[in-house]
Formats: structure tokens, C-alpha cells, sequence
């Protein structure tokens, strides 16, 4: 398996920072120059491999890395988990995409969840630094599945944890902990980023509150250039290529049952993909 790791974008540390999640630094240097927050980057793994898409989730121009965090889903992510430092990945494009648009709106709620968090982080940053007051309302399945929430604290002006379980936190979903603020305070852009079904339940709650919300979609994604047509959403009836209009879409706009429906398109392909992988590894 190692064998076939063209050394093509060093990683330098890798690290699994909850069950099912793990973190990597890797070195791209021009990648890390050029990255805004709300880009990703499409990588493969090595010349056998898929391409699959990942956010940049933060960046040093000055070493020339970048880190990306991804949860363990499917044979990608989770072939990508066996990876360690000092391996290579094949090939890594980006940025790509639309950087999010930081503007000073008031105050934000930023609402993630799961490998969202991650994904929410390098925007979170960029909203504190535009000026605005951020709350961010983060969602674990359980205590032993947080991670960067130290991270968090250190940028926002408050931070809501909720956990499925009540590990910690509050007890429910992120939408329990966004409902608090919205009927507690005035509320002027929410950013919302994680599971297509958590995405679609934060718009249809901001939706009568009348607070413009962006979701940050992952649909199926190949070439991530706009040629290819997977990625495509329908946003206010018009068709979008996620990879190049967006990601990030105003969520009061999106289709969502389209894109959880298409998300689910290649299920068995997938199974077969991860099933095989799995046999060679236990061969190996
Ligand atoms: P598979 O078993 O192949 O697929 C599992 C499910 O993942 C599929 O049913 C499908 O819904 C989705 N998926 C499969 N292939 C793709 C693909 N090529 N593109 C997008 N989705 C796919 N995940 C993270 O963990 N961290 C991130 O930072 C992150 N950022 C993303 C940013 C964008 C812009 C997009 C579009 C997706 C992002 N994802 C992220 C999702 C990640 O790309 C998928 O989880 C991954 O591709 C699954 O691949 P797999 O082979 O492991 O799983
Ligand atoms: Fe091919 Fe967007 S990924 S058009
Ligand atoms: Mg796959």
C-alpha cells in the first residue's frame, strides 16, 4: 500500500483529534500563500486513488503548510487515515472555490457540527477579525468527540457547545443552542457549516427570524473547475456548481432535499469502493 505514495505534498503531522477525525499538516506552499476562508482544496491520494474535497481549515505562509481535517466516512477518508507523517499525498488543487464574504455585519452566529467545526474554524477567525461580535454554537455527538473547541475560545465572544447526549454542554442539537441567541438577543448573519441535514434545519429556524443565513454545501464533488456538473445545487431555483459559485450559498435559497438525495447517489458504488479496500488491507 505505502509503496505506490508518490512524493509529491509532504505531511508533517498527523494526528487524530477525536474518534473518527484526524488532522493533517501538510506542506504546500503556494496553496497556503493564496487560501481564504471557506476555500478547499481537492486532493488524491495517489495515482489509484479518487478525488475528494476538503476545506482548508488553516493555514501558515510562513512554514507553508496547510491543515485540512477529515472524518472518516469512506474508503478515501479513511485509506486518507492510515497516512502518517513523513507520507505523501499525490496531488493536492486549490484553492478552490469562493472565499466567504467577511464583512462587519453586527453580531454572527457561526453553527457547526461534527467535521464542520474544523470547517468553521479559518471563517470564524475572519469574522472576529472583521469586526463582529461572533458567537459560535458548536455540535458534538459527546464529550469524547469535541475537538478545537480551545481553539474557539480563544476568538469568539461566547461559545455554546451542545453534545446529542449531554455529555457536555447543552444538551440537543445545534439549533437548540441557535434558537437560545435568536429569542434571546438581535442577531444579524448566521454561517452555518456541517451536516446537510443540520444546514437545512438552522435556515428553516433563521428563515422567520428573517436572518440572512449561508450554508457552506458539500455536495459530490470531481473536478472542482465547474466542467464536470456533479457539484450542482439548485439555489433559488437556478441551477449552481458548488465547486466554483460557491460553496457557500444563502441557505433560505438552497435545495436542500435535492442535494441530501444526490449525496446518496452512489451509495453502493461507495460500499463496494470501501468493502474491496478493506479486503486488501487486511491482506496486506
Ligand atoms: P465515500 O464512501 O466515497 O462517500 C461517503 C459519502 O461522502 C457519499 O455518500 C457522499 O455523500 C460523499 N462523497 C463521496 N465522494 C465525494 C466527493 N468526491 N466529493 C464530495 N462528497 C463526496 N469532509 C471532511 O471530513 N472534512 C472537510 O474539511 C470537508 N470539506 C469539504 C468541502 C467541500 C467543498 C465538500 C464538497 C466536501 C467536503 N467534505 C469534507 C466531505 C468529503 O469530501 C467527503 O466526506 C469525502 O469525499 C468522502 O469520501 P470517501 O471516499 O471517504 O467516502
Ligand atoms: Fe465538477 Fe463542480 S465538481 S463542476
Ligand atoms: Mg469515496
Amino acid at each position: 500500500m505505502i509503496e505506490y505514495k508518490a512524493k509529491k505534498f509532504k505531511i508533517l503531522e498527523a494526528e487524530r483529534i477525536a474518534p473518527g477525525i484526524n488532522r493533517f499538516v501538510v506542506e504546500a506552499p503556494l496553496i497556503a500563500k493564496r487560501a481564504k476562508p471557506g476555500q478547499f482544496i481537492i486532493l488524491r491520494l495517489h495515482e489509484h486513488g479518487e478525488r475528494i474535497p476538503l476545506t482548508v481549515a488553516d493555514k501558515d505562509p510562513e512554514r507553508g503548510t496547510i491543515t485540512i481535517v477529515a472524518q472518516e466516512v469512506g474508503k478515501t477518508t479513511k485509506e486518507l487515515g492510515t497516512y502518517k507523517a513523513g507520507d505523501y499525498i499525490l496531488d493536492l488543487l486549490g484553492p478552490l472555490g469562493q472565499p466567504t464574504h467577511l464583512h462587519n455585519y453586527g453580531t454572527v452566529c457561526v453553527v457547526a457540527g461534527g467535521v464542520g467545526v474544523a470547517e468553521a474554524y479559518p471563517v470564524t477567525k475572519g469574522l472576529k477579525e472583521a469586526g463582529n461580535k461572533v458567537i459560535a454554537i458548536l455540535g458534538f455527538r459527546a464529550k469524547d468527540y469535541m475537538f478545537f473547541v480551545d481553539k474557539f475560545q480563544g476568538i469568539v465572544d461566547e461559545l455554546i457547545i451542545t453534545t446529542n447526549d449531554g455529555s457536555y454542554g447543552k444538551k440537543g442539537f445545534t439549533t437548540d443552542g441557535l434558537k437560545e441567541v435568536l429569542d434571546r438577543e438581535k442577531v444579524d448573519f448566521v454561517y452555518t457549516v456541517g451536516p446537510t441535514i443540520m444546514m437545512k434545519a438552522g435556515a428553516d429556524l433563521t428563515k422567520p427570524y428573517g436572518v440572512k443565513t449561508m450554508a457552506s454545501l458539500a455536495p459530490i464533488m470531481l473536478d472542482g473547475t465547474g466542467m464536470c456538473g456533479v457539484c450542482r445545487v439548485t439555489v433559488g431555483g437556478e441551477i449552481k456548481f458548488a465547486c466554483v459559485d460557491g460553496p457557500e450559498f444563502d441557505a433560505h435559497q438552497v435545495d436542500f432535499d435535492e442535494l441530501m438525495a444526490r449525496l446518496t447517489l452512489y451509495k453502493d458504488l461507495e460500499r463496494i469502493s470501501l468493502e474491496k479496500w478493506l479486503q486488501q488491507m487486511t491482506r496486506t
